[in-house]
């Protein structure tokens, strides 16, 4: 059965990213054949990706369609701040948009390319998969990094994260949901964000 992975942050060709991020690579072309060999080896050709963003960085355009056609699955650019007029319109994403909102199994999902305090579904359930960050901040039991700094270079898919969110520290949830008790009335859509009630 097809399955969808979410990767962020793979920043293809940026040299500097190595360095940065503190990633365990001598060069880009080694970096570069590194992530795509980890890709190749979890994402099946019928399988989906979401890319939530900064896929390419200082890649020349045709480095980045090399590299893009190596990848397989089908695959979703939710805009990163690195990606290039280039990467958004020059390569044959399934789909490009800034934030997307979706149902794996049953789990909503908002995917955004920067973390968000707050989100559409989020007292529902709906839970945030991020980039951007990569690796500095914590987990909630209800947003992650999807960034190849956080999975050892290599995408993930919603199992692998639901483990991560189960395993983070729930006491960060406790000014961020209602009071027991406290019901909206039907038809309210009340959120409260570390005490303040939006
Ligand atoms: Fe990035």
């Amino acid at each position: 059965m097809a399955k969808v992975h979410f990767t962020a942050d793979t920043h293809f060709g940026h040299a500097s990213i190595i360095r940065m991020a503190g990633r365990p690579f001598t060069s880009v072309e080694e970096h570069d054949q590194a992530l795509i060999d980890n890709w190749n080896a979890v994402v099946a050709p019928a399988d989906t990706v979401f890319v939530v963003g900064d896929f390419a960085h200082k890649a020349d355009n045709d480095r980045a369609r090399k590299i893009f056609e190596r990848l397989r699955g089908t695959k979703h650019l939710v805009i990163g701040n690195h990606d290039s007029e280039f990467v958004r319109t020059g390569l044959p994403w399934a789909s490009v948009m800034d934030r997307v909102k979706i149902t794996v199994d049953g789990q909503k999902i908002v995917l955004d390319h920067y973390p968000m305090r707050s989100w559409e579904g989020v007292r529902s359930g709906a839970i945030q998969l991020y980039g951007h960050v990569h690796n500095r901040i914590d987990v909630w039991p209800n947003s992650c990094d999807v960034g190849v700094d956080c999975w050892g270079y290599r995408p993930v898919t919603l199992l692998d994260i639901r483990a991560r969110l189960d395993a983070a520290p729930h006491h960060l949830m406790e000014e961020y949901v209602l009071d027991d008790g406290e019901v909206p009335a039907e038809g309210e859509d009340v959120e409260v964000v570390n005490g303040v009630k939006l």
